[in-house]
């Protein structure tokens, strides 16, 4: 059940600035719900491909979006990604792949997509609380949130996380391919015109490139328990 009273802790970033990790270890630490927003977009590029929808026809996509079933499991928030189930069917390393990541940029950018996509978001806000992981958590979905952080890193240092996450995962690709790929991300989810990644008001800035997972976590902490 939607709580308007329950606390919402908004994490906004670029990708690969580790507000994923983070998010999860905050939730986990506090107790609270986790609400991965970019899986949400990596869904809707999925099923936009896998049923030959054009990724630029954002009416198809977000009529598909009403009538998909999608669930996530975060039971273990210190495992590396949760579990999505789309109409039951249950969906892991494919949401996580480049290729998804670069098909969710393109339908983030489309305002039916956006739209489509509010009310699913606004019904994690929960008791006793949420952690809220994505690009506009702050600005437009829960702009009411207790404690708003911008997470940010150098895009050199984010492809080079990027670089190991995925050669842990056996896949091998180019650091400059990478830092390409997540420069071009940046400008798309930057520049947009509905609900551009931008440092919402109020929001604490946090810049992880010289920070371990932990030393950001306990700093959001700190933020939350002297807020
Ligand atoms: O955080 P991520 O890499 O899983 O996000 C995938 C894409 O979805 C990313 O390019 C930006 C987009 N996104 C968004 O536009 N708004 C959000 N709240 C979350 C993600």
């Amino acid at each position: 059940m939607v709580d308007r009273d329950a606390s919402v802790i908004a994490i906004d970033g670029p990708s690969a600035s580790g507000k994923g990790t983070v998010s999860k270890r905050v939730a986990g630490r506090l107790g609270f719900h986790l609400l991965d927003s970019g899986a949400l977009y990596r869904i809707a590029g999925f099923a936009a491909e896998e049923r030959h929808i054009d990724l630029d026809d954002g009416p198809s996509i977000a009529a598909m979006l009403d009538r998909v079933d999608i669930m996530f499991c975060n039971d273990d928030l210190e495992s590396q990604d949760g579990v999505v189930y789309l109409d039951g069917r249950r969906l892991g390393p494919e949401l996580r792949t480049e290729e998804a990541g670069h098909a969710a940029s393109r339908v983030a950018k489309l305002p039916e997509v956006r739209a489509a996509l509010v009310d699913r978001q606004r019904a994690f806000q929960r008791l006793p609380g949420l952690v809220a992981d994505g690009r506009d958590m702050g600005s437009v979905i829960f702009p009411q949130a207790e404690l708003k952080i911008y997470l940010d890193a150098s895009p050199e240092e984010r492809a080079k996380r990027r670089y190991n996450q995925l050669k842990v995962k056996g896949i091998d690709v180019s650091l400059t391919a990478l830092l390409a790929d997540i420069e071009a991300r940046d400008e798309r989810d930057r520049n947009r015109e509905t609900a551009p990644l931008a440092v919402a008001p109020g929001a604490h800035v946090i810049d992880t490139s010289q920070m371990g997972i932990e030393e950001a976590v306990s700093a959001v902490l700190e933020l939350w328990r002297s807020r």
